[in-house]
């Protein structure tokens, strides 16, 4: 597929995510190039790029042109570079896997990233890949009754046990843990969402960090949002990445969610992220 710029998209899989090639990030990107690549991610939602050299500056640089940065509430910033923080997974590390569940990144905030990119610095010899589901894909694929079902709801969101998981990961990586506020939020989201520059509506639940539906108990509200995200996970909605040291991915976060696997015990793995500041999620009726 050849944009209009230089640059040539392949799809990955037919729910989203598609590889970008004839493209040096390193380079500066004019106007022209940077449209077709924002229309690229309002399209396919994940995009991915192999074999870039970049150093934080210009990743860092690359990143802006989508938005300012946004601080993180648990992970310390890098200490030279406080737009990126570090997820270090080291060879012995047994606990907690970054980013191991399913979710759309930071819901428990008012206003959730607009999108991540996310450098990979250093891999293990396999595994380490990640996965995306289109939410999108997920809310079309829904019943009329369940559609008009959640419509209306809107559902809470909370940094749920990131505390007890943060504090297994080794070495200095986290911020102090004095921040019961952020636990104690208490942040309400649409169950459907409408993306504020194409207007479509897909699905903002995740099994991270959406509690409850609003005005319905946990125990009520679990079943369904057990439900949701289980069809959510369904292949057909997914696809996978597997990284290569150069690699950089960028995503939409407001209408996917990701998963990052753990599974290369016994090796090491390092990714630069950039999040980019989003706004307060709009429901199909504003
Ligand atoms: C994340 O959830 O942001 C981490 C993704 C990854 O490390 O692959």
């Amino acid at each position: 597929m050849q944009s209009r710029s230089s640059f040539e998209l392949h799809p990955v899989a037919g729910a989203l995510g598609a590889e970008v090639f004839g493209i040096d990030l390193s380079n500066s990107i004019s106007d022209a190039v940077f449209s077709d690549l924002h229309a690229a991610l309002m399209k396919f939602k994940v995009l991915f790029f192999r074999d870039q050299d970049l150093s934080p500056e210009q990743h860092i640089a690359f990143a802006r042109l989508f938005g300012e940065p946004m601080v993180d509430d648990f992970v310390k910033e890098m200490d030279a570079y406080p737009e990126l923080i570090e997820l270090l997974q080291e060879a012995d590390d047994s606990g907690y896997n970054f980013g191991g569940t399913w979710h759309s990144d930071s819901t428990y905030r008012d206003a959730p990233p607009m999108g991540v990119a996310l450098y990979a610095r250093e891999l293990p010899p396999f595994g380490g890949d990640t996965i995306w589901v289109n939410m999108e894909l997920v809310y079309e694929s829904l019943s009329d009754g369940m559609k008009k079902l959640l419509n209306p709801l809107t559902a809470e969101h909370v940094a749920q046990g990131y505390r007890e998981k943060m504090s297994i990961i080794k070495g200095d990586y986290t911020k102090s843990f004095t921040k019961q506020d952020i636990i104690e939020r208490n942040v309400s989201h649409p169950v459907i969402r409408k993306h504020p520059v194409t207007g479509s509506k897909s699905l903002f639940i995740n099994e991270a960090y959406t509690l409850r539906f609003q005005d319905m108990s946990e125990q009520e509200s679990k079943p369904l949002i057990d439900y949701l995200c289980s069809l959510a996970t369904r292949p057909q909605f997914t696809c996978r990445f597997r990284w290569q040291p150069g690699s950089l991915a960028i995503w939409d976060n407001r209408n996917t969610m990701h998963f990052a696997i753990g599974d290369y015990f016994g090796h090491r793995r390092v990714m630069h992220r950039y999040t980019i500041q989003g706004d307060k999620p709009m429901g199909i009726s504003e």
